[in-house]
């Protein structure tokens, strides 16, 4: 059985100021200040600037939520100018990243090989990396969907060891902030897909491998996106800014 994982991505939103209100909220909102057992069943996390993850690691603390960062760089020290590292991230109690986010890809020429050059070096340091593909909305009309992710995930298969700590999102960029959500048959048959191109490698150990789906997912589509066997959870922009939102989702995983 595969826990369910809902992770947020705030990118480039809120301020340090704004965490612990944020946290206040979402914690009241999930009750869960009397009773961790949300998220005993439900992992929960938040991926947050690099400098917002101080501050959010200390709001979520004995809450049994996650922060993780949104990028890593996979060199652990240098002449990086604007990176961060992997034992950066763990000095600060971070354990998890996402890696290769498709607005990374587009406006930061991020490589199929640094992305999976990232997975592999988190972990190696016994950290998640939850290693984000998808097509454009060309390629999908190009009926390139299956030969894009396979593109993108052989690196990643091929550089880790193993899949522990390995998640993987799969965000189709045309759904990525515009409202207009995969339906749950779309993303089921991309998760299988992604299933059996783990299982081409790593054989049984796919049957547990998460794997998320991200794209305009929100409270009213989230229960259906959940239902499908192979959606293991969900990776949230826009709606992981609002804590009443995302905590009505963190809630759907429950069912
Ligand atoms: P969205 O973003 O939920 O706002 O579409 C998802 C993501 O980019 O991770």
């Amino acid at each position: 059985m595969r826990k369910k994982l809902i992770a947020g991505n705030w990118k480039m939103n809120k301020l340090n100021a704004d965490v612990p209100a944020f946290f206040r909220s979402f914690v009241k909102e999930c009750s869960l200040e009397k009773d961790r057992s949300l998220t005993q069943k439900v992992d929960v996390l938040f991926s947050t600037p690099f400098l917002l993850l101080e501050s959010a690691r200390n709001q979520a603390s004995g809450l049994g939520i996650t922060i993780a960062a949104q990028n890593v760089h996979f060199e652990r020290d240098g002449a990086f100018t604007g990176e961060v590292s992997v034992p950066m991230l763990t000095e600060v109690g971070i354990y998890s990243s996402l890696v290769g986010h498709s607005e990374r890809r587009q406006y930061f020429g991020e490589t199929d090989v640094a992305v999976a050059k990232k997975a592999a070096v988190l972990q190696a340091h016994g950290c998640q990396a939850i290693v984000c593909v998808g097509e454009t909305l060309r390629e999908r009309q190009d009926n390139r969907t299956e030969s894009v992710i396979a593109g993108q995930l052989a690196p990643v298969f091929e550089a880790v060891r193993g899949l522990d700590n390995i998640v993987i999102a799969y965000e189709p960029v045309w759904a990525i902030g515009t409202g207009v959500s995969a339906t749950s048959a779309q993303a089921q048959e991309v998760h299988t897909f992604i299933r059996k191109q783990a299982a081409l490698r790593f054989a049984d150990d796919a049957n547990s491998l998460r794997i998320l789906y991200g794209g305009s997912a929100n409270p009213k589509n989230i229960a259906e996106l959940l239902a499908k066997p192979d959606i293991d959870g969900a990776l949230v922009g826009g709606a992981s800014l609002k804590p009443l939102d995302f905590a009505a989702m963190v809630r759907a995983a429950l069912a």
